[in-house]
């Protein structure tokens, strides 16, 4: 079958399954076009938690589906390639929070949305990183507990400085590996562009960035000013939807490193299986499910500045 005769395929079926598909901002093009929502984690889950709709599609990583089936557990939530993990949520354990835990009982664990559930149920409240200034401003204790990123961590710690900090030491090696050098290039070859950086990028990237967003911010800030030329520091999946809304403008990527394989790993054949078999289905064991949802729910409380 060809792309378009797919993407049909998928849209009928995704009609008679009564099925929302949804899809990440680094997801492939076309299965951004595909979808009926595309967005950040945070807005993908409160779509999933919002829709009337059964069956909810999730183009995107393992812990993306996790939250949806977290927030929404009357539905079916089906991540058409349930290999696609995260490396940063990986990078730690329930088990080993909970060592961490023990060492510091007065902190308050803020944990980033990119973590499994059985590390949110180890948390008292959770954060993306459109909202992660607000919930560390939201907390009265004076020690907070970064998990797992460490450059969301420390940017926050620069934002939010009266509190003090530990980190969790865990990155998205995709968004680490990108160089001053290539900013710094970038900005030489293109003087009046701005430059965008997502917080999961190095303290040293961010300290050259215009504007530090989520994946959705950007769309935002790129819309909105009155620049024609951006610099984007973000996984490269983010250019489909950038350029398409905005034809006039210029878009660039300062590295050729800027892919997650894994939010690459769904194809429009995925799709198609996961809507005719309902599977591989996502779900959390209730006791986990339920304590996991309590730092949702914290985060979500917490009004936005
Ligand atoms: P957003 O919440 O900004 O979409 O980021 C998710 C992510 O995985 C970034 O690497
Ligand atoms: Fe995880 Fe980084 Fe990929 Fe986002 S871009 S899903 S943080 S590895």
């Amino acid at each position: 079958m060809n792309q378009d005769a797919l993407q049909q395929r998928i849209r009928q079926l995704a009609r008679e399954r009564n099925a929302l598909l949804i899809a990440h901002n680094y997801q492939r093009d076309e299965v951004q076009a595909v979808a009926d929502i595309t967005g950040d984690s945070l807005a993908l889950s409160l779509e999933a938690a919002r829709t009337d709709q059964d069956v909810i599609v999730f183009c995107g990583v393992h812990f993306m589906a996790e939250s949806a089936a977290i927030l929404a557990p009357e539905k079916t939530v089906l991540l058409p390639r349930p290999d696609s993990g995260c490396p940063m949520a990986d990078m730690v354990t329930a088990e080993g929070l909970k060592a961490l835990k023990e060492q510091h009982p007065d902190a308050t664990v803020v944990t980033y949305v990119n973590s499994s559930a059985a590390v949110k149920a180890e948390s008292d409240i959770c954060c993306t990183s459109s909202n992660a200034i607000s919930v560390a401003r939201s907390l009265p204790a004076k020690k907070l507990l970064m998990v797992p990123d460490r450059n969301l961590g420390r940017y926050i710690a620069r934002q939010v400085p009266e509190k003090d900090y530990i980190f969790w030491e865990g990155y998205c090696p995709t968004h680490d590996r990108l160089k001053t050098e290539e900013i710094i290039k970038a900005k030489a070859d293109h003087p009046d562009a701005l430059f965008m950086a997502h917080p999961e990028c190095r303290p040293d990237i961010l300290d050259l960035a215009d504007h530090i967003c989520s994946t959705s911010g950007m769309y935002e800030f790129a819309r909105n000013n009155p620049a024609t030329t951006f610099i984007v520091g973000t996984e490269e999946g983010i250019l489909w939807r950038l350029r398409k809304e905005n034809p006039d403008k210029t878009f660039i990527i300062p590295s050729h490193g800027l892919i997650c394989p894994n939010m690459k790993l769904t194809s429009l054949e995925d799709i198609l299986k996961s809507l005719q078999t309902l599977e591989p289905r996502i779900t959390v064991p209730e006791p986990i499910r339920l304590r996991a949802l309590t730092s949702l729910e914290r985060m979500l409380a917490v009004p936005r500045d």
